[in-house]
């Protein structure tokens, strides 16, 4: 089983400054200055192009689509995002893409799932928070939302500890042994990439621990715009795998690009791709693998 997973798209998308409101103006004016050049559409183009060419079983974006979940974000990420929406394609949503209350809770249905519903996976009934599955043969993709909307300086996640015991006891009623959990929050960072309390999943570690009872093969995310892979340990027997950002020119803060996996039923391999600015598309590169899985550097 072959999947490709992208993390933290945030598609060009010029806003009229008019049409923006409340905390979407500071979001947009820092996405303007700060990020909008690293993000040129060409990288999407090769990241389409390569797909292309691997032909995968599934392909995986965990969150960030947008900047500021504008609709028009919206409606152009859509068009985007067309050539790499199939029945193969498996979507959840990340903190830009829920930035705003009227995003989010609006009186109709949320902006993502208003537009991105059919990739999102089946919604498993009767649960108080979202979790929403693929299978692909015995396998299956488990998508959880830790995202809520938040004032400006705000970008933390959160997921309900209910969540995990009904996903739990769902591969259990469903006899699933082998599944992917894609979240848009770390549930690990290495040492020299920790978030402050304003951008982490506020309770992972008591999440990582209740995951014990039945681990993934790998958790998939991204919100840490650059790449990184932490092998299965004691506290987190299961891979850890950043994505993000999939989209954005590398520098040497960001070490940015996409994973490759492949499943053989037993074991995992993980290839990393990142842009060649000389060549013009996604090379093969070294996986920025971590073996330990202790957080802090030194003592
Ligand atoms: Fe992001
Ligand atoms: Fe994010």
């Amino acid at each position: 089983m072959k999947l490709v997973h992208l993390s933290d798209l945030h598609f060009p998308v010029p806003l009229p400054f008019s049409s923006l409101k409340g905390k979407m103006i500071p979001g947009y004016l820092n996405y303007t200055f700060r990020r909008r050049k690293k993000y040129p559409i060409s990288l999407w183009n090769a990241i389409v192009r390569k797909i292309e060419t691997t032909n995968p079983d599934a392909i995986v974006i965990s969150g960030d689509i947008t900047n500021v979940s504008h609709l028009r974000e919206y409606n152009r990420s859509l068009e985007i995002l067309k050539p790499v929406l199939s029945d193969k394609t498996f979507m959840i949503p990340g903190n830009h893409d829920r930035y705003t209350k009227q995003s989010s809770y609006g009186k109709e249905m949320p902006y993502y799932e208003r537009f991105f519903s059919t990739w999102m996976g089946e919604e498993v009934p009767d649960q108080k928070g979202y979790l929403r599955v693929k299978k692909i043969g015995n396998l299956a993709l488990v998508g959880w939302d830790s995202n809520m909307p938040l004032s400006v300086l705000n970008a933390y996640g959160f997921i309900e500890e209910e969540l995990v015991h009904s996903t739990l006891e769902y591969l259990k009623r469903e006899k699933i042994e082998n599944y992917f959990l894609i979240c848009h929050h770390p549930i690990w960072n290495p040492p020299e990439r920790q978030e402050s309390p304003g951008h982490r999943m506020r309770n992972r570690e008591k999440i990582a621990s209740l995951l014990k009872e039945k681990p993934p093969i790998a958790y998939l995310h991204g919100h840490v715009h650059t790449n990184w892979v932490k092998a299965p340990g004691p506290e987190k027997p299961f891979y850890v795998i950043n994505s993000a950002s999939s989209t954005r020119i590398a520098d040497p803060r960001h070490q940015s690009g996409f994973h490759i996996l492949d499943w053989n039923g037993r074991k995992l391999d993980i290839q990393r791709f990142s842009f060649s600015l000389e060549k013009g598309e996604f090379i093969q590169t070294e996986t920025i693998l971590y073996e330990e899985e202790k957080e802090t550097n030194g003592r």
